[in-house]
């Protein structure tokens, strides 16, 4: 793939010959709802419709789950695929040619590396594949022992690496491939000099991104051995990352979304064996905990996780590892533990496919098993007071305000505290453990969440974009946070070069700024937008500087106060004191109001 250059004209001229009703309809049932279109959030799971295309302004909006943006984002968050992915997408449908970048060497070698592992990684898949296909193998013996048939072998492309010391080696350097990249990948190992292959014996797994490329293996022994691992995984590589993938995503992501939640399962046996059984909306962690990228990736197609792990004491805790980061990036936790241990394999088996489907459908919050089996003992005061706090650290991240009401009640009928106590608890733990930078890309933010002041500055800025010359002629940006002068910087700049700004414009900076919320507040202003005609624009940001200010003088006259109160009695000390209070004063009726 030559690397292409992306430009801001480019970017119009894709836009200009498309239509994002058209590509959105080729997703999502779209109706006509007055100069608006209206269908089923793609992004979340509902049954009333409230995701809005704005054909005018080739925007969408959900006012459910507050996504939004324009054609180009609709496709990064749809397939799930970069920005620059996107792009070159959109380019082929609208049939416009993209200009290819010179490469630096530096860069072109990095990008023939990447490609080049791939293609080694195809060559192994392919390899263990054919391998299975002999007849009489023991791989093929032990695929139909458990009942693996040969279209799923066909479909995850399951092979077999055979009892050999260099198999892969070997049919790598027949086909003229170096063996230091095989090694890089984890495929092959080397010692003094001696190259042997990773896997022998295996019945392999090849494991794919959700782009669709084959970045690493599994590997599953065939009969239990001592110090041999049941699974081994390739190891990191410039293609794979641990907890970076999700097994099978690849294939059953569409499920997923169509379904609106997903199953979760351990390994690749279960995946295996549930998909093979028609329950298609899997995704194996593979024995891992759930990283933050990993619900970033599974959060594009569902706000709803069924855990279903082994019901031992391993599965349980396995379980119990995953609910902070899932909870921490606002997903629906439910879990299925099964009676007698069954495990997801076996119970597709012994349940059947409606039966087991029925029970995941119906699978309760994982918040209520951890609440019951904390409490299951009789403890002492200190041991109850650690777990009532564990517990509210976990309900102080629960987004639903009637289900972490339910789950408080819950928590005190077990721990003797009142509804009251706990709730007052809660909104300390709430101040104490507010954390920041927790934020994936994919995690959709409302604006109703950000600072008014932000949202004000930007807000009133978006609608007149010339303001941003006084924050800079009036010296206001002195008292700006450098994140917002930074973006007004940029909006300033933008005029001065082209003297308008376009949605793509808007998108494209706060995306630069970090400002993430801002797609979503952007297209439901958008959307919404009221006759604005009537409002004072220039008095409303004149207001939200001297705000900014304010804040800076605020904190300069407690500093001054405090020297005063250390005995600091000096002249200087209190003229300074006054001057501060006499600017504040002077300030004080330009404050205007704040939404
Ligand atoms: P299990 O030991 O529960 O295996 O590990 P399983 O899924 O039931 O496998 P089968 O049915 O015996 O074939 C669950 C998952 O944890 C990872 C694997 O992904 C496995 O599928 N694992 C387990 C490892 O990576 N390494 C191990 O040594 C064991
Ligand atoms: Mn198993």
């Amino acid at each position: 793939m030559t690397p292409v250059k992306i430009t801001q004209d480019v970017v119009e001229e894709i836009k200009s010959r498309l239509d994002i009703v058209d590509i959105a309809s080729e997703r999502i049932g779209l109706k006509k709802n007055g100069s608006n279109y209206k269908g089923c959030c793609p992004f979340h799971s509902e049954k009333t419709p409230s995701f809005i295309v704005n054909p005018d302004k080739q925007i969408f909006h959900c006012f459910g789950c507050h996504v939004g943006g324009d054609i180009i984002s609709f496709v990064e968050k749809i397939d799930n695929i970069s920005f620059y992915e996107a792009i070159i997408k959109l380019a082929d449908i609208a049939g416009v040619k993209l200009p290819t970048v010179e490469t630096s060497y530096e860069e072109k070698k990095l990008l023939d590396k990447k490609q080049q592992l791939l293609n080694i990684n195809i060559f192994a898949r392919d390899h263990y594949v054919s391998n299975m296909n002999t007849p009489g193998n023991k791989a093929l013996k032990y695929a139909s022992l458990r009942e693996i048939s040969s279209e799923t072998m066909r479909t995850f492309h399951i092979g077999y690496a055979p009892e050999s010391w260099d198999s892969l080696a070997t049919a790598l350097t027949k086909k003229g491939i170096a063996l230091g990249n095989a090694v890089s990948l984890g495929l092959v190992k080397e010692t003094n000099g001696k190259y042997y292959d990773t896997f022998r014996d295996r019945i392999m797994f090849p494991i794919l991104n959700h782009r669709g490329d084959v970045v690493a293996f599994g590997g599953r022994i065939l009969e239990p051995k001592e110090d041999s691992p049941k699974y081994i995984n390739s190891r990191e590589s410039d293609l794979y990352k641990k907890g970076e993938v999700l097994y099978g995503l690849y294939q059953t992501s569409k499920n997923i979304r169509e379904t609106g939640y997903a199953v979760v399962v351990e390994g690749y046996m279960d995946f295996i064996s549930l998909y093979q059984a028609g329950i298609r909306n899997v995704v194996a962690t593979l024995g891992t905990a759930f990283t933050d990228k990993q619900v970033g990736l599974i959060k594009r197609y569902t706000d709803r996780i069924v855990l279903f792990y082994d019901s031992d004491e391993a599965g349980i805790n396995a379980a119990k590892r995953s609910f902070l980061p899932l909870l921490e990036n606002g997903l629906k936790i439910d879990a299925l533990f099964l009676e007698d241990e069954m495990d997801p394999d076996d119970a597709v088996r012994k349940l059947g496919k409606e039966e087991l489907e029925n029970r995941l459908k119906k699978a309760k919050p994982l918040i209520g098993k951890i609440i019951s089996d904390r409490f299951s003992q009789q403890y002492r005061t200190d041991e109850l007071a650690k777990i009532t706090k564990e517990i509210l650290g976990y309900l102080v991240l629960i987004p639903d305000n009637v289900s972490r009401t339910f789950w408080l009640k819950e928590l005190s009928i077990r721990s003797g505290l009142s509804t009251k106590e706990l709730s007052g608890l809660l909104l300390n733990y709430a101040k104490n453990t507010k954390k920041e930078g927790t934020v994936t890309h994919t995690k959709v933010i409302s604006s109703a969440k950000i600072d008014p002041l932000y949202r004000n500055v930007i807000k009133t800025l978006f609608l007149m974009p010339v303001l941003s010359n006084r924050v800079f002629d009036e010296g206001w940006d002195e008292y700006i946070p450098d994140d917002l002068r930074g973006f007004i910087q940029k909006v300033n700049n933008l005029l001065a070069q082209r003297g308008e700004m376009t949605i793509s414009d808007w998108l494209y900076i706060s995306k630069e700024a970090g400002f993430d919320w801002f797609e979503s507040f952007l297209t439901k202003e958008f959307i919404n937008k009221k006759d604005n005609d009537g409002m004072n624009f220039e008095r409303e940001f004149t207001g939200c500087m001297v705000r900014f200010k304010m804040k800076n003088l605020e904190r300069k006259r407690m500093d001054s106060l405090n020297k005063i109160k250390e005995g600091e009695n000096s002249e200087n000390t209190l003229r300074e004191y006054k001057a501060i209070v006499q600017e504040i004063n002077r300030l004080k009726p330009m404050l205007g109001v704040l939404e």
